[in-house]
């Protein structure tokens, strides 16, 4: 847990994120289940995660558009590899993010991040705008799960043993984040191949 450290990345991070939504929407997806997600998501990078009746799966391209993700811009790089780097996970080049948009009540159940396949790689997680209660558990999805308050600016950073550790966030609380307003951002980098 890198307590603040995207701060520093701030308002970079934030103009990057306003281009990216214009060019691919947040939008809430639906499950193989057909189950539609509370929270909205898009990505940027040369795959993103998507989700539909047909599985889960990392798509070159945005399904709403048909064209490519927008890149992962170079602060967002700069963020995910330092930090990376600062808990021992050297040369992290991810080529996926995925941001997740929370408003008020929207959760995520616990989950394990499986579809990628080199899991040498760490998962970066970064969390702007209203706080969070982080669920990190183990590797059996009912493992008692440990809870972190994650807040503006916060970077969580698993892997090697914990990589594949079930992990969810619980129903965001309601409030208004002075920069973000009334929502949490979570911006999560992967190595998708
Ligand atoms: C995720 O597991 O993809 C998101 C975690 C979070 O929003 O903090
Ligand atoms: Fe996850």
């Amino acid at each position: 847990m890198l307590r603040g450290f995207a701060l520093s990345f701030g308002d970079d991070l934030i103009a990057a994120l306003r281009d990216i939504v214009t060019q691919a929407p947040f939008r809430r997806m639906h499950t193989p289940g057909g189950h539609q997600m509370s929270v909205a998501m898009t990505n940027c990078g040369s795959f993103g995660w998507v989700t539909d009746r047909t599985g889960y799966r990392y798509d070159p391209n945005d399904p709403e558009t048909a064209k490519p993700w927008p890149p992962m811009p170079p602060s967002f790089r700069a963020l995910a590899g330092q930090a990376a780097a600062e808990i021992g996970f050297g040369g992290f080049a991810p080529e996926v993010c995925l941001i997740n948009r929370y408003v008020p009540g929207a959760r995520m159940s616990l989950h394990q991040d499986k579809d990628e396949l080199d899991l040498g790689a760490p998962i970066v997680s970064v969390s702007l705008g209203l706080p969070a209660i982080f669920l990190f558990g183990g590797m059996k999805r009912s493992d008692k799960t440990q809870r972190f308050r994650l807040e503006h600016g916060d970077v969580a950073v698993w892997g090697g043993p914990a990589r594949l550790a079930f992990h969810g966030v619980a129903p965001l609380a309601d409030g208004e984040h002075p920069l973000m307003g009334r929502q949490r951002i979570n911006l999560t980098f992967r190595k998708a191949r």
